[in-house]
């Protein structure tokens, strides 16, 4: 096989230059990282459950008429996906007060929030993300007015469609971080949901018992990371029933 041009590598993945011009070959890897890389460890199976968590959301957001920069699953670890330039912003949803938002404000872990919160953070590593206002987005050029009020938009509607997706399983979004993309048509650009949506971006508790299933769960070494995604996988159809622990996960087609 021919080797392919990397363009470039993060924490959770690798991009390769796609078949065709403006496409990108996505490698989901089982590397999992936490507190800015500090603490970072290899969980055999989480790339390919998060391959398949990924195309089953960006699918459904794209089916609703939210557009994503995926176009379809190449195989286990790959997908194909639209070339864009992505906004240098995280751009966060909580429904629950959790993490460093709990911490900031002093608001208890699970408090439900009177109505969804949306906050951008700077994508810069070296600073650690620094959550951002929207003066400094405007400010420092990270964003137009008219790309803030489409990412607002964007969130918001990603939110409802998560959160209920999950509820119909007995899941609670807690928040999630999306990133933004723009793919130029012309003089115009239109946004689209990039990178990936996965269990190592969203906060997902069982609605019953509290059970944390995200990446939460190698944050804070409370068990298998493994486990956990696949109970989100089984349960919204995507892994087949299996009695055994999941190591190599198997997949529905
Ligand atoms: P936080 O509480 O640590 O700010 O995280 C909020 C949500 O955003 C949580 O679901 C995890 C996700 N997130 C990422 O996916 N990547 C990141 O770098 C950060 C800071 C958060």
């Amino acid at each position: 096989m021919a080797r392919r041009n990397k363009i470039y590598e993060g924490k959770a993945k690798i991009l390769y230059e796609g078949p065709e011009p403006g496409t990108i070959v996505q490698y989901f890897k089982d590397d999992a990282t936490a507190y800015n890389a500090e603490k970072r460890d290899v969980i055999e199976g989480k790339g390919v459950l998060n391959n398949r968590l990924s195309e089953f959301f960006m699918t459904g957001l794209g089916n609703i008429g939210i557009p994503t920069h995926f176009i379809r699953r190449l195989n286990m670890r790959e997908q194909l996906v639209r070339s864009c330039e992505i906004i240098p912003l995280e751009v966060v949803v909580r429904n629950v007060a959790a993490g460093s938002m709990s911490k900031r404000l002093g608001i208890e872990e699970g408090t439900a929030l009177p109505r969804p919160i949306v906050e951008y953070y700077y994508k810069d590593d070296a600073l650690g993300d620094p959550l951002v206002t929207e003066e400094h987005i405007a400010a420092f050029g990270w964003a137009s007015q008219q790309d803030l009020d489409d990412m607002l938009a964007i969130a918001l509607r990603v939110n409802d469609f998560i959160a209920g997706i999950m509820f119909g399983v007995g899941i609670r979004l807690i928040d999630f971080k999306i990133e933004i993309g723009r793919i130029y048509e012309g003089d115009f650009h239109r946004l689209v949901v990039a990178d990936e949506i996965s269990p190592d971006s969203c906060r997902l508790w069982d609605v019953k018992t509290g059970q944390k299933l995200d990446k939460d769960v190698f944050r804070r070494d409370l068990g298998s990371l493994t486990d956990a995604y696949s109970e989100v996988a089984r349960r919204l159809g995507i892994l087949q029933q299996s009695a055994t622990p999941i190591t190599k996960p198997t997949i529905v087609n």
